[in-house]
């Protein structure tokens, strides 16, 4: 089995003092992790979460740990452009500078719904959700740069169960194809990766740097729509270990090496990935940055294209 990377001891002993950081999903599996460590070193960490008083519970939890940072819990539901509208008012009114912002929270192979917009529930939610906050955030995450954009993608862009990652700007939200709770996460993690390639173009010359990651399998809530999570965390934890199922303590590394290493400016645009499951077998070792075997996370017409279309669909343009 592939070793896991790890980040490095010495970025997860930085000071982050004066450094403010955006974490949604912050309550749960990945992004709770991500979280604990940034306000370990001192960071000041906006929890964005949908349910507030579980976001709040978290908040307490890591603070009984003692860590020297701040956390703020703040209402954010991906699924309705109204509330990151809402969430991005408050914050930028809390919060003029933004040094870090990970686009981590998600849903996966969820049954066939729609956000409160009317878009396919993972393309809104993974995606237009992430995107319409990115561009909100943006005034602060210029002026606090230089800053990062971090998408939590997955190696689902590649092949999600047999899925090829691709956009359709067809049918993006699936009225006129057959659902597919694999194919429409495939899309959307897909979507991930692109906006972050984009984004480094778009970005270029702010000191604003933005890359995507694959967290690699880990054992969190994020497998409910598909198997009941007790089964995954009890009965077959064990199998599941020995297959490569990582701890949600792992599963934050890349995100955290994204998020601290001196490297990634050079690296805009690019794709960390810890350990995974792709078609070729040579990427399921992962690596930081790794060249994804999806011949679609290479396409610049696509991702151009992605942008626009998405400007326009959460209302920008
Ligand atoms: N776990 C894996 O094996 C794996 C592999 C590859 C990629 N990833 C990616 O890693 C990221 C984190 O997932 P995880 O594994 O840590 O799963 P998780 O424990 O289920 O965490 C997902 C987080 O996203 C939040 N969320 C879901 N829908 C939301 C919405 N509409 N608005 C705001 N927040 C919402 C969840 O909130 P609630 O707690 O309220 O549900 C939760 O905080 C996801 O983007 C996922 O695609 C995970």
């Amino acid at each position: 089995m592939p070793s896991v990377h790890r980040c490095p001891e010495a970025l997860l002993n930085l000071d982050l003092s004066g450094k403010v950081m955006v974490v949604t999903g912050g309550n749960s599996g990945i992004g709770r992790i991500t979280v604990e460590q940034l306000v370990r070193q001192g960071a000041k960490v906006v929890l964005a979460c949908r349910r507030v008083p579980e976001g709040r519970r978290v908040m307490d939890e890591i603070r009984t740990s003692g860590v020297r940072g701040q956390i703020v819990v703040e209402e954010l539901d991906l699924a309705s452009l109204q509330s990151v509208r809402d969430f991005s008012a408050r914050v930028l009114q809390t919060h003029p500078m933004i040094h870090g912002l990970v686009n981590n929270a998600g849903i996966m192979n969820s049954p066939k719904q729609s956000t409160q917009d009317g878009f396919e529930l993972q393309f809104g939610t993974n995606h237009l959700g992430h995107f319409l906050l990115t561009e909100l955030l943006l005034p602060a995450l210029k002026a606090g740069a230089p800053s990062r954009i971090v998408n939590v993608s997955s190696c689902f862009h590649d092949k999600a169960m047999g899925r090829e990652g691709r956009i359709d700007f067809d049918d993006l939200n699936f009225e006129r194809r057959k659902y597919d709770g694999w194919s429409a996460y495939a899309q959307s993690k897909l979507a991930n990766l692109l906006h972050a390639k984009q984004l480094s173009k778009v970005l270029s010359g702010t000191g604003i740097t933005a890359v995507s990651v694959h967290p690699g399998w880990v054992r969190s809530n994020l497998i409910h729509f598909s198997m009941p999570v007790f089964l995954q965390d009890i009965l077959l934890r064990p199998l599941f270990r020995l297959a490569g199922m990582l701890e949600p303590w792992e599963g934050a590394q890349s995100s955290l090496f994204a998020l601290l290493s001196p490297e990634i400016p050079q690296q805009s645009g690019k794709y960390f990935s810890q350990t995974g499951i792709y078609r070729a077998r040579e990427a399921n070792r992962g690596g930081w940055p790794l060249h994804s075997p999806n011949p679609h996370a290479h396409d610049d017409a696509v991702a151009e294209r992605l942008y626009q279309v998405s400007r326009q669909l959460v209302g920008l343009v």
